[in-house]
């Protein structure tokens, strides 16, 4: 796995978030060569304020921080973690780094977004700089050609205006936008449903997982969530819009909760629909955080996992085995983790190494999902 990006007699040295021994995957893509190539064609003057939306690993934070103002926002707690240590190790000057719950500077020369996966996100994003962007400040956005549509060229053209693509190259296409369309349309990009079944209402702000519907397997979590007297800590990992927590509070009114997840808009969402759910006055806590980083050992009665499938844009397991790694560290003796996951997934074998054999079994299945308890001895 190559973890040098030299380009233009220029090398950087580039690691994911977090750093792993064994890693497979690469801290950037052919979409951040295409970017910073593109840029550089452009001779621009040096000391340009750049704004970066949803920079990976920072590949492009670096790059650019090295002749210019940079700010970046990102929803990612990961990506922020990635980037403050790939500057660190390539000593880039110091940026501005912000997170979805900030505001846009109102200075910028220049805007670079690496095109979120979830198209509310992308909106919601395009509405922000139409509000902030000078009409002559380029944007120029990047991804793998298969995922720009003509429906994808016309969320640019709508929010923010005048739009048209590159060529591709290494299947990545550039688009090239100005925030100049006639009428900037006010929209709103947070979606507000009631959980069927279940007396929970969902506020999702726009980069939150499930943020449509609900999650098919948290539909079938909701179900077997326990409800017991004595259970006073909990953990919801990889919190979500935080429907499981609410769940939970909810079945069990003495319990302390606290819920994590890697995305600002997650947690916030999570924030507001415990507030808006559950009794007045209620312990809770929400925390951006990767996994259980930071959180004591053995502290912990009960933590519920729904976990996620990929990072950025590539599939992988290893988050979901970071974090059966750290329940098992966080929770008490007798400790019990419960998980769901897609039958395929195989979490069972992972849970079995890691907690023994005889501390695992299945409390419910269907066709497609199994729900898991590993209980820590
Ligand atoms: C499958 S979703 C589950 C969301 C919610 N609990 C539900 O059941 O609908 C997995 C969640 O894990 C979060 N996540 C991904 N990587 C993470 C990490 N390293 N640390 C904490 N949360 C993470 C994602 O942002 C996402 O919200």
């Amino acid at each position: 796995m190559k973890t040098e990006l030299t380009l233009y007699d220029q090398t950087l040295t580039l690691h994911r978030f977090p750093q792993r021994s064994n890693e497979t995957l690469q801290a950037w893509d052919a979409g951040d060569e295409y970017l910073i190539t593109h840029v550089a064609s452009l001779s621009l003057p040096p000391n340009q304020h750049i704004l970066i939306l949803n920079d990976h690993f920072g590949a492009l934070s670096c790059w650019f921080s090295k002749s210019h103002t940079v700010t970046v926002m990102s929803d990612s707690f990961i990506a922020h973690q990635a980037i403050k240590q790939n500057l660190m190790a390539n000593q880039c000057p110091s940026i501005t780094l912000t997170n979805t719950m900030g505001s846009l500077p109102s200075d910028i020369d220049l805007v670079l977004i690496q095109v979120p996966r979830n198209n509310r996100h992308l909106v919601w994003q395009l509405t922000q700089l139409r509000q902030s962007l000078s009409s002559d400040c380029p944007v120029i956005a990047v991804n793998k050609a298969k995922e720009i549509h003509t429906s994808t060229l016309q969320l640019f053209s709508q929010y923010l205006g005048q739009t048209k693509t590159s060529l591709a190259w290494k299947k990545h296409r550039l688009i090239f936008s100005y925030a100049n369309s006639k009428h900037a349309l006010p929209t709103s990009t947070t979606t507000c449903w009631k959980v069927e079944n279940h007396p929970i209402e969902l506020t999702n702000l726009p980069n939150v997982y499930s943020g449509e519907k609900l999650d098919q397997g948290a539909r079938f979590f909701l179900n077997y969530l326990p409800s017991d007297d004595t259970l006073l800590t909990a953990i919801d990992l990889g919190c979500g819009n935080g429907v499981l927590s609410v769940k939970l509070g909810q079945l069990n009114p003495q319990v302390q909760l606290t819920c994590v997840d890697e995305s600002f808009m997650a947690v916030e969402s999570t924030r507001l629909n415990l507030l808006n759910n559950l009794a007045p006055g209620r312990q809770f806590e929400c925390l951006v955080n990767n996994c259980l980083d930071g959180f004591a050992d053995n502290s912990t009665q009960l933590i519920i996992c729904n976990p996620p499938f990929h990072q950025q844009q590539a599939i992988t397991d290893h988050i979901a085995w970071q974090m059966f790694c750290d329940a098992k560290r966080v929770l008490n003796q007798e400790g019990k983790l419960l998980v769901i996951g897609n039958r395929h997934l195989g979490y069972d074998i992972k849970l079995k190494r890691l907690f023994g054999k005889s501390q695992v079994k299945t409390v419910a299945s269907n066709a497609k999902f199994v729900i898991l308890q590993a209980i820590k001895q």
